[in-house]
């Protein structure tokens, strides 16, 4: 594989809006975030994702693009933004950026002129129908927020236009040569601005089956999931390669690509050898516990379940790429709640869960406050949906409602699934707002605060925040560094319920041992141990045949 510079990167997602709030309006923005590069230097992170800080009305919070060119007041102005650039680039910290082409915001200029004449140059950028009402829509397809993806055309009322997200996310009409021409301007105007790349967001979307047509409904509703669509829409690598092309590949730059409902036969074009993207996320164990969602049933996702999945998703990419490996971010519940048993939530467990990831085969993403093992939100902490805020909140509460579930556990079943457990402000200290603001946040702060903050850990030298900065300095470590980055990856002991171990194989030989439950176990050692590279156990027995490990203990050994 070609080397790149980005391969032995380490990254952290940036959630603006919950990071640090400099202005005291209660909303995080980009000079918080320039207040804080020292922690990411300290911490040794390599670059930074920041989800969007564009022009919006944060409809979808900032997903709604209204002027790619400019900042949202709320997050400040480009000078901020340059600053924040520069500085980082003196630190050795790249700014990535969220680049959001499938859709913009109702209130960007293009669909302003689309609505204003639909049959116009601009009426092209968007997909805009002729429709009567009684009429059938084009397609039955369902909204990723729920509803169906057809809404009127402001000021017609024989026009609909399409969003797949929400009705102010109306989407682009990529088959459009011209509106492409405009959107790989605006992604080198990026780049020549000096930023380090992009993570691109629901890139899936922007190829649609078309002529629009119904698939079988699949809810109560009559619509049917977008997955359905996307299964059958061919030909995305036309415009992937033609981005990649007239845009990264200029500049050599990093692109990350949320890419879901991939064919496995198009993983070599996507992030394979000049591949589309550098990297893509693992998504694998996000599936999950999907069907639950729906389903309405308590789903604790086994040991197993989430080894297998990652390890599948390494193997089904072996030789091929390189992928981004996460445990949560701005769209997902907290990984700890999520990936560890309720009972067994603990420091320790946190640590595990950490190590396994982290030492796999691709570049680790951390968002922001996993590093201080932040958790989701309780359902003692919500007594009502109108403490929450995000957009796609309703259909998950209706559709369980609908379902006849009773109000209360409506509400139960939106406080674990909603995106807005990842959302609420980072826990920087016990003082008021967790640090964040001196004013009321924006959301609202999850109320451990008080014991999980950023203070606390550091004060703790058996931290989750102290445990990740060892991870950190361990897959940079000169000695180990290229067996982390380039090392073959080997699954192991897959056939005993609750380890998840695997070897990392280059100028060394790495084992990465993890008991993921309570009960202690000792494990027969295929190679001897030479040295203990880390531990979130303070004491590791092992002789020359065997390991023993408490619960969760993650041991990470030279052999
Ligand atoms: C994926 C983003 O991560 C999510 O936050 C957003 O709602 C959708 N794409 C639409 O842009």
């Amino acid at each position: 594989m070609e080397r790149k510079w980005w391969h032995n990167k380490i990254a952290y997602q940036i959630y603006p809006k919950s990071f640090m709030d400099s202005n005291g309006d209660g909303i995080g923005d980009i000079k918080g975030i320039i207040s804080k590069l020292d922690y990411f230097k300290e911490l040794g992170i390599d670059i930074l994702w920041l989800s969007p800080i564009y022009k919006s009305p944060l409809a979808d919070q900032g997903y709604d693009i209204s002027d790619y060119y400019d900042i949202d007041p709320r997050f400040g102005t480009m000078e901020d933004l340059d600053e924040l650039i520069a500085k980082g680039k003196e630190l050795g910290i790249g700014i990535v950026m969220d680049l959001v082409v499938n859709h913009c915001s109702d209130e960007h200029e293009w669909f302003k002129k689309a609505c204003e004449d639909p049959d116009g140059p601009y009426g092209k950028f968007f997909y805009i129908e002729d429709h009567k009402e009684g009429q059938p829509l084009p397609c039955n397809w369902r909204s990723y927020f729920g509803g169906s993806c057809w809404e009127k055309l402001p000021g017609h009322d024989d026009k609909i236009y399409l969003h797949v997200f929400h009705k102010k996310q109306p989407d682009l009409n990529w088959e459009n040569p011209l509106l492409r021409r405009e959107i790989y301007k605006m992604i080198n105007w990026w780049l020549d601005k000096g930023i380090a790349g992009f993570r691109i967001d629901a890139i899936i979307n922007i190829k649609k089956k078309l002529p629009f047509s119904d698939y079988p409904a699949d809810r109560d509703d009559g619509l049917s999931s977008m997955d359905n669509m996307l299964k059958e829409a061919v030909g995305i690598g036309e415009f992937l390669g033609e981005m990649a092309r007239e845009t990264f590949r200029k500049y050599d730059a990093f692109s990350v690509g949320e890419v879901f409902n991939e064919k496995d036969s198009e993983l070599p074009l996507f992030i394979g050898e000049n591949g589309y993207f550098s990297s893509m996320f693992d998504f694998s164990t996000t599936h999950l516990d999907e069907e639950s969602k729906t389903r309405y049933e308590e789903k604790e996702i086994t040991a197993s379940e989430y080894r297998d999945a990652i390890f599948a998703n390494h193997k089904r990419i072996e030789g091929i790429g390189y992928l981004s490996n996460i445990i949560e971010n701005h769209d997902e519940p907290r990984g700890v709640s999520r990936y560890i048993k309720t009972s067994d939530l603990s420091e320790h467990s946190k640590k595990a869960l950490a190590g396994i990831y982290f030492l796999l085969p691709g570049i680790p993403f951390i968002y922001q406050g996993q590093e201080i093992g932040m958790e989701n939100l309780k359902s003692s902490d919500i007594d009502s949906t109108d403490k929450l805020d995000d957009c796609a909140n309703a259909d998950i509460y209706n559709t369980a409602i609908n379902a006849g579930l009773p109000e209360k556990d409506a509400l139960n079943v939106l406080i674990k699934h909603s995106r807005d457990n990842a959302r609420t402000p980072f826990q920087w200290s016990s003082e008021a707002h967790a640090g964040f603001s001196t004013a009321n946040p924006w959301l609202l702060v999850n109320p451990n605060y008080k014991k999980i903050n950023l203070e606390a850990q550091k004060k703790d030298d058996d931290s989750v925040f102290n445990f990740y900065k060892e991870l950190i300095a361990l897959r940079k470590d000169p000695e180990y560094t290229d067996t982390f980055v380039y090392g073959k990856f080997t699954p192991m002991y897959t056939d005993m319920d609750n380890l998840i171990c695997y070897k990392r194989t280059g100028d060394k030989t790495i084992i990465i041992y993890t008991n993921y439950q309570a009960k202690e176990i000792d494990i027969k050692l295929e190679s001897p141990i030479k040295t203990i590279l880390l531990s979130n156990s303070k004491e590791v027995r092992f002789n020359e045949k065997e390991l023993h490990l408490n619960g969760y203990d993650l041991v990470v050994a030279e052999v």
